[in-house]
């Protein structure tokens, strides 16, 4: 049983820089969790503290209990696995797999048996002998998660590992280690900028900005109700659009069309649609939804993207390539319960 919880973790940099403000995360047993967010939110910095290679300035990281803040990295039961690998180029992959264990002290007998344990599970078994310079990419990936894995630890750390691969080879990395996770049953912190990464990988889903956590969630909860506008525009491809609305009446206005809808709001929001919940109906087509302006259609194979503007504001619909193209002026067809209302000055979602 491993659990890891994050207190009020706050990391202030020497230089005064203030990169995490006070963050609360729990990782339950076999639990994997993404940390996710644009470059410098502070995701890098949490996962180092975390580690053990940042000291804490304020608040609490306490594994199993134990409050771990002052223990060194290599007494903190964790194993690493960082962007760049970190391999040691002298040394053959055997002998980077080992190196940790037997640093510890392990029986050879023992090290041996781990190593070949690991390097079967991620089909690295033939290149034992090699030098990390004589592997692919995607290769010394999978020694660097060798290398993490003979450490048998309570939580694996990942900080994006996939992204010096090319497209195809990440995707196909990704599912490796969410596999291999499951399949081990250990805990692990993931770090990535990449939604899409967070959505396919995540039990859970922590949405930082600058230093700052904006929502906790499984990834139906943070695509399906997103905490904030910021959310809202991070999760999902194309983003949700956001529309400048008014509200009242039991309506919600944008520009001159009206869309009935039970709101509490009176006033001013931001109103969010996702692309693939905005249905278009060619001419009047039986919609009341607001007109969309057309102005270019993206074909991406099995959808198209719809880019143009409602109530004079940018607006992108998603529809299926087996949908007739629409023409210059369409309506929006849209359900209530895919309107997403936001406190037009803070971005909470209403
Ligand atoms: N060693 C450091 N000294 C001062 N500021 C730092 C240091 N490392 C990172 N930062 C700053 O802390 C913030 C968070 O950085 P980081 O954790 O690397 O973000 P991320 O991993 O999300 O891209 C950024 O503003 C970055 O410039
Ligand atoms: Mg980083």
């Amino acid at each position: 049983m491993t659990t890891l919880e994050i207190k009020q973790a706050v990391k202030r940099y020497p230089n005064g820089a203030l990169a995490v403000k006070g963050v609360d995360v729990t990782v339950e047993d076999g639990e994997l969790v993404v940390f996710v967010g644009p470059s410098g939110c502070g995701k890098s910095t949490l996962l180092r503290m975390v580690a053990g290679l940042e000291s804490v300035t304020e608040g609490e990281i306490v594994l199993d209990g134990r409050l771990v803040n002052e223990v060194e990295p290599a007494n903190r039961n964790i194993a690493m696995v960082f962007q760049n690998y970190a391999l040691y180029p002298h040394m053959s992959v055997y002998k980077n797999l080992a190196y940790g264990l037997k640093n510890r002290g392990t029986p050879k007998a023992e090290i041996d048996a781990k190593v070949r344990e690991a390097a079967k599970l991620l089909q690295i078994g033939d290149f034992l002998e090699r030098k990390p310079s004589q592997l692919s990419g995607g290769q010394r990936q999978r020694v660097a998660m060798g290398r993490a894995i003979v450490r048998d630890p309570a939580i694996f750390l990942f900080d994006e590992p996939l992204s010096n691969l090319d497209a195809k080879l990440r995707n196909q990395m990704r599912l490796e280690i969410k596999r291999l996770q499951r399949r081990l049953g250990t805990a692990a912190i993931y770090v990535t900028h990449d939604q899409v990464e967070a959505m396919t990988l995540a039990d859970r889903i922590v949405v930082l900005n600058n230093g700052e956590i904006e929502q906790i969630g499984t990834p139906a909860q943070v695509y399906g109700a997103p905490a904030s506008t910021f959310v809202a525009s991070f999760i999902g491809a194309p983003p949700m659009n956001l529309l400048k609305a008014q509200t009242g009446d039991g309506a919600i206005v944008i520009g001159e069309s009206r869309i009935e809808a039970p709101v509490r709001a009176n006033g001013p929001v931001t109103l969010g649609i996702r692309p693939e919940r905005a249905h278009l109906a060619n001419g009047s087509g039986g919609a009341d939804g607001p007109p969309m302006k057309v102005d270019t259609v993206e074909e991406l194979g099995a959808v198209r993207l719809i880019h143009g503007s409602v109530g004079g504001q940018h607006f992108t619909a998603n529809q299926s390539a087996d949908e007739p193209i629409p023409g210059d002026q369409v309506r929006l067809r849209l359900q209530a319960d895919d309107l997403h209302l936001f406190d037009h000055g803070t971005g909470r979602r209403l």
